[in-house]
């Protein structure tokens, strides 16, 4: 297909078929929210499970569910508040907000537009001549502002409790990590994920569920001590990957580099063991889901590309339409989150790490006189005594001479040192409190269902007819089989139709049962919304040698079997779970000519 055609075909076959629709239509819509239909909430969902049982329980790790509302403070500490900006523009003549960085990138060569300051984008913007998208006015000369993302609101009535609409489910485990450690018997490392919904009042949504203001996330916070806990790379290490490095996209001659986890890891193109195990995972895993792993890339954030917490980033894209869509960040968040959540709030975001072996150690304490603080200094007389403590932990000498300088708050104040009753104790430490780093993979659910739908379409000719399918794995597909008596006049045919249907769906499989039509009719309608298999009840599989067959067809290849009623629902599974190909269905049981 050509530029542009598969996002076209995709958005017209998702609101036919139910996939997704812009939502509130009834009330002229609004920018940036969509609605999953019956076969999109069926998807989406299939994701979201195929991602816990790959990121959550094969890896041992806690989910939790946070409110998607948090108050002010929290956004304070993590630094949303401050700097969690997009580049707006705005039209003078027709009054519509743009993106500035996008506006430059679909309008130049540039492609990293948001690595530059909002005075560079204006210039830009002049320079390259831009217009409104919308009206076609000139935007030359208008300024181009930092706009904050966060959804504001007020909690309770009144204003007096500010809260933002979260923008990354992220905040929901560090604010409670306090008590996730304990539940984690405080030992690292340890993984805690949550998937559920974030908001961004972006500027400019586009291309239906890629970029919209409402949106889910599955995120894995990965807790670490960095200077003892290393990833395991011998699950991932001969997982191949196609990279592009921060360095070779900056390069004149700037190429992708072709390599495994393990090579990149050790020649240093992914600088952290940690992010390269979880770059591994997350390939094997796009790939069981259905991405097509030939529009499938790692690319790595440049320096001023990434965001304020994180000091090294790689996102997985997927290419539609000939654009690569960022569908999962892999951010090394450092310890940035704990640090700020543990100056702003009030509990703990430490972790105790005993040593192997106690260890000896010299400490400079004081033991302040509070006889002679206390008339000195009267109520700061608390203060002044603290002030000593954080001064002998962090300037011993400074105890040396007769007199001690202190700034409390803000204050100088001298005193006489002999108050501070200085002294060099040996103690015994069994370890220490870290601040434990975050690695962290975050995947967006919608962007990988679009990217699923985008790779999965295809057309073809059947019987001198076009089709188009969606080649979706069997193990996202909203519905697994189809089930069709192949007339509906025959009871004891129904009954066995029935039967079969019920006993798939004890089974735990999605079932459409389907009578009216062509079978021909029905297969195209279960092609069309990747429905995998579909099973028909023909007079054969009634009486005599076929008495309880069925046929079961493949959708891509269309090709059929006949397989006995007992082993549809171990044939199913294994076909599923990806254990089984109908390659091996079909050299075990008779081939049905189409
Ligand atoms: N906690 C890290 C974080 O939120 P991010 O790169 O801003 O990082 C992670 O977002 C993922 O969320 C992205 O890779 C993308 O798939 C998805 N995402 C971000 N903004 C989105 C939007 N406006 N609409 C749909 N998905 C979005």
């Amino acid at each position: 297909m050509s530029e542009g055609d598969e996002s076209a075909a995709l958005t017209e076959l998702a609101k036919r078929r139910g996939f997704f629709f812009g939502s509130s239509e009834a009330y002229g819509g609004v920018g940036g929210f969509y609605t999953y239909g019956p076969q999109g909430a069926a998807l989406k969902s299939n994701v979201e499970e195929a991602w816990r049982e790959r990121f959550a329980v094969q890896e041992g790790n806690l989910e939790i569910e946070a409110p998607t509302i948090m108050p002010e403070p929290v956004f304070e500490a993590s630094g949303h508040l401050d700097g969690f900006d997009d580049m707006l523009v705005e039209c003078a003549e027709c009054g519509e907000s743009h993106r500035a960085d996008h506006l430059i990138e679909d309008n130049s060569e540039l492609e990293d537009a948001e690595t530059l300051s909002p005075e560079e984008a204006a210039e830009k913007i002049a320079d390259l001549g831009l217009v409104c998208p919308t009206c076609g006015a000139d935007l030359a000369g208008r300024s181009v502002e930092d706009f904050n993302l966060m959804f504001e609101t007020n909690i309770g009535p009144g204003s007096s409790t500010p809260g933002y609409l979260r923008p990354e489910t992220a905040q929901g485990i560090f604010v409670e990590f306090p008590r996730i450690k304990e539940y984690a018997r405080n030992s690292l490392p340890f993984g805690v994920t949550q998937v559920g919904r974030a908001y961004r009042n972006e500027i400019s949504p586009r291309k239906s569920i890629v970029r919209t203001r409402e949106f889910t996330q599955a995120e894995l916070e990965h807790f670490i001590d960095p200077e003892r806990d290393e990833a395991d790379l011998s699950a991932v290490e001969d997982v191949s990957v196609l990279l592009y490095p921060a360095t070779e996209q900056e390069a004149d001659d700037g190429d992708y580099v072709e390599t495994t986890i393990g090579e990149a890891v050790e020649d240093g193109i992914i600088g952290n063991a940690w992010l390269g195990y979880f770059l591994g995972i997350a390939q094997e895993w796009y790939e069981t889901v259905g991405v097509d792993m030939d529009r499938f890339r790692f690319r790595q954030h440049l320096a001023g590309e990434r965001a304020h917490y994180s000091s090294d980033c790689w996102d997985a894209e997927s290419e539609v339409d000939g654009d690569w869509i960022e569908i999962a960040g892999f951010s090394y968040r450092s310890d940035y989150d704990l640090s700020k959540h543990g100056e702003y709030g009030d509990d703990d975001f430490t972790v105790f790490q005993q040593y192997d072996e106690p260890k000896t150690v010299e400490r400079a304490v004081v033991d302040p006189d509070m006889a002679t603080l206390g008339p000195e200094f009267g109520a700061q007389a608390a203060d002044v005594a603290e002030a000593l403590e954080t001064l002998a932990e962090r300037d011993p000498d400074a105890f040396d001479a007769d007199e001690v300088n202190l700034d409390v708050d803000g204050e100088q104040i001298t005193v006489d040192a002999d108050v501070a009753n200085f002294s060099v104790e040996t103690q015994t430490e069994a370890g220490e409190h870290i601040t434990p780093h975050v690695v962290e993979p975050s995947f967006g659910i919608d962007r990988t269902v679009y990217t699923l739908l985008a790779h999965a379409y295809e057309t073809d000719e059947v019987d001198g007819e076009a089709r188009s399918y969606l080649s979706l794995s069997p193990a996202v597909a909203p519905t697994n089989v189809g089930v069709f008596p192949l007339v509906s006049n025959v009871d004891e045919l129904v009954d066995l139709a029935d039967d079969v249907a019920a006993e798939l769906r004890a089974a735990g499989f999605a079932v459409v049962y389907d009578d009216s039509g062509s079978i021909g009719r029905r297969y195209r309608r279960q092609d069309e919304v990747g429905t995998p298999f579909c099973i028909t009840i023909d007079r054969d599989g009634l009486e005599g040698d076929g008495a309880d067959t069925v046929t079961i067809r493949e959708r891509d290849s269309g090709k059929q079997v006949r397989l006995s009623v007992d082993d549809l629902v171990g044939t199913l599974v294994g076909l599923r779970a990806g254990t089984a190909s109908f390659d091996d269905v079909l050299d075990d049981n008779e081939v049905v000519e189409a």
